[in-house]
């Protein structure tokens, strides 16, 4: 393990799997604690709201597993503390700190294009935090999404995915402690400070509706807001477009 892996969470590492968020939420049936499990490929990655995820070798899929014993809603909230931990990671990576952001709910931007993404999933009492990030290789851009965009491609750099995990896990557990010690706020604070397009006209298309309006921000529960025609919109769950 590297220096500064932190104490006491596990470290697996596997040649190819359907899906690390599937191993975790397989392995959660028998935890022995919090753990991070790295596929070096993955044949059934799974993105939001159903979607696939594109992952070849090169490209980074880990997820973690731990039990967050809060409220469900509260443990939800670990998709921001997720999201900055991974942009540290990335900035350490390649020095590079003003070529990324956060993008509402969970991806993190590169160049202002997407790089990576985010799924939460629980298990029982369990949570899966699970993160990918397009390092050589990125899918085929789809109408209307976010281009997407591969680390490699953007600036020449190649970071392994066992590289990324190693400086992660220890971001991870900063934001970690931040946000069992104090809660919410320095978290949300931090992301603020990060997120692309804040104060600027965004869509976001939920299940049902397609709102427009300013990107204000975000409540304590993590909902977007949104300053709309007819007033402030608290929106727990949407894709947001620029
Ligand atoms: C998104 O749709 O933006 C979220 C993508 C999350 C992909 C990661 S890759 C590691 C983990 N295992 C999965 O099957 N999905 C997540």
């Amino acid at each position: 393990l590297s220096a500064n892996w932190p104490k006491g969470v596990g470290r697996s590492v596997l040649p190819e799997i359907d899906s690390t968020n599937a191993e975790a939420a397989r392995r959660a049936d028998r935890f022995a604690g919090p753990e991070w499990i790295l596929a070096l490929h993955q044949t059934k990655g799974r993105g939001r709201r159903g979607r696939a995820w594109h992952d070849p070798a090169g490209n980074f899929a880990a997820s973690y597993l731990l039990r967050p014993d809060m409220a469900p809603a509260q443990a939800a909230l670990y998709s921001f503390v997720a999201s900055l931990a991974l942009q540290d990671a990335l900035v350490t990576a390649t020095g590079r700190a003003e070529s990324f952001a956060l993008k509402w709910p969970n991806d993190v931007l590169l160049h202002g294009a997407k790089l990576a993404g985010i799924l939460l999933e629980t298990s029982g009492p369990y949570l899966v935090i699970g993160i990918g990030v397009n390092l050589v290789d990125h899918p085929e851009p789809e109408p209307g999404a976010l281009r997407p965009v591969s680390l490699m491609g953007e600036t020449g750099l190649r970071v392994t995915p066992e590289e990324l995990l190693d400086l992660l896990a220890p971001a991870f557990a900063h934001w970690q402690a931040q946000f069992t010690a104090y809660g919410f706020a320095p978290i949300r604070t931090a992301w603020l400070a990060r997120a692309a397009r804040l104060g600027e006209r965004i869509v976001a298309r939920t299940v049902t509706d397609t709102h427009d309006g300013t990107f204000e921000g975000i409540d304590a529960d993590g909902a977007l807001l949104l300053r709309a025609a007819h007033g402030l919109r608290t929106i727990p769950a949407a894709d947001v477009f620029f």
